[in-house]
């Protein structure tokens, strides 16, 4: 028996299991009867999102306006940063039901829902934030993290005035991203440093990428509709991705919030940035040689769906077949180089 995974009902989150003194978190979006299966636009042109480190002051001029409006926005209204904070809450800590599987509640990491459940928050995201600044083509930037120039956080995000600024997170102006942190065991961890940090985040790029040749090593593994949670991440979820969040969180705060925490971590605008390179890297992951790298196409994949409010303040149902070529949603990202191309262990 098989079906795809289909939202509904959001309740607030019950539990938040792993999360101390966080309790009744509302993490729901504004109730609606009315929902639509969403549309796609016919986009003409792409929108190109930028690398964070190369973008220039009118662009982060233009970021910052975007979101300053959208944190002055109401926390009820569907556009609100708190409500878009709020998604990630909704859809990982789980809050929704999933269709005709009442007992079974929708997770979206450490699966094959990883992928597409963020590429679709992001698009929203973005399009949201274009129609606040009355601009379509606004495109979100995204940190590369994978490249010797996106190591440390980028600029735009550090200053303390800025709407792209979040107080709970790792405040230590020497931080580096070491894609390989053991966050397990990070009491007995210790990172490379220098050169050598960049040389071993190379090859774990290599490894989470290059080597990864099937489609369930890099987006993860099968999770159906009535499925339990399962803990089946592809490479770059369960390591790089999982490294940055909670390299990020503030080690001042109980459980690393905000980047360190599922409900927490929208709450930081460098999540839509991170999240941002994670997307970047599928589409690359399925321009790299190799007869197997294509989407899944097992129609419980292709028919899983999600609920987000649009950029019309609508609540719409997408599902993941739409989501596969990020030119239909309308974006690309800007080219550089990939350093790890060639950095096999
Ligand atoms: Cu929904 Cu980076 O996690």
């Amino acid at each position: 028996f098989a079906a795809p995974v289909d939202a509904t009902n959001c309740s607030t989150a019950g539990t938040l299991p792993s999360c101390t003194n966080v309790k009744d978190q509302k993490c729901c979006p504004p109730p609606n009867p009315n929902i639509s299966d969403y549309v796609l636009p016919e986009y003409r042109s792409l929108r190109t999102r930028p690398a964070a480190h190369l973008a220039n002051r009118k662009y982060v001029e233009k970021y910052n306006k975007a979101l300053k409006i959208m944190r002055s926005l109401p926390n009820e209204h569907p556009h609100s940063f708190a409500q878009q904070a709020a998604i990630h809450c909704a859809y990982c800590d789980s809050a929704y039901e999933m269709v005709g599987f009442p007992n079974a509640k929708i997770d979206v990491h450490f699966s094959w829902l990883f992928f597409p459940f963020h590429r679709w928050y992001l698009y929203f995201y973005e399009r949201i934030l274009g129609k606040l600044i009355g601009d379509p083509d606004f495109a979100i930037p995204y940190w590369n993290w994978d490249a010797k120039a996106g190591v440390s956080v980028p600029d735009m995000f550090n200053n303390r005035d800025s709407p792209l600024y979040d107080k709970l997170r790792n405040d230590d102006s020497q931080l580096k991203m070491d894609l390989n942190y053991d966050y397990k065991d990070a009491a007995n961890y210790v990172s490379p440093v220098g050169k050598q940090l960049i040389e071993s985040n190379k090859s774990l790029m290599y490894t989470s990428m290059v080597s990864a040749r099937t489609p369930t090593l890099f987006f993860g593994q099968v999770y159906r509709g009535g499925d339990a949670q399962i803990n089946g991440p592809g490479t770059i979820e369960r390591q790089p991705h999982t490294a940055v969040h909670v390299l990020m969180g503030d080690r001042n705060q109980i459980n690393g919030e905000d980047m360190g925490r599922f409900y927490s971590a929208g709450r930081d605008p460098i999540f839509y940035s991170h999240h941002a390179n994670v997307d970047r890297l599928w589409n690359i992951w399925k321009r790299l040689p190799g007869k197997n790298r294509k989407d899944f196409d097992q129609t419980d994949y292709l028919d899983s769906a999600f609920l987000f409010y649009d950029e019309n303040e609508k609540l719409v149902r997408v599902k993941i077949r739409d989501c596969l070529d990020s030119s239909k949603l309308g974006y690309d990202y800007e080219k550089v180089p990939l350093e790890w191309l060639n950095s096999r262990a």
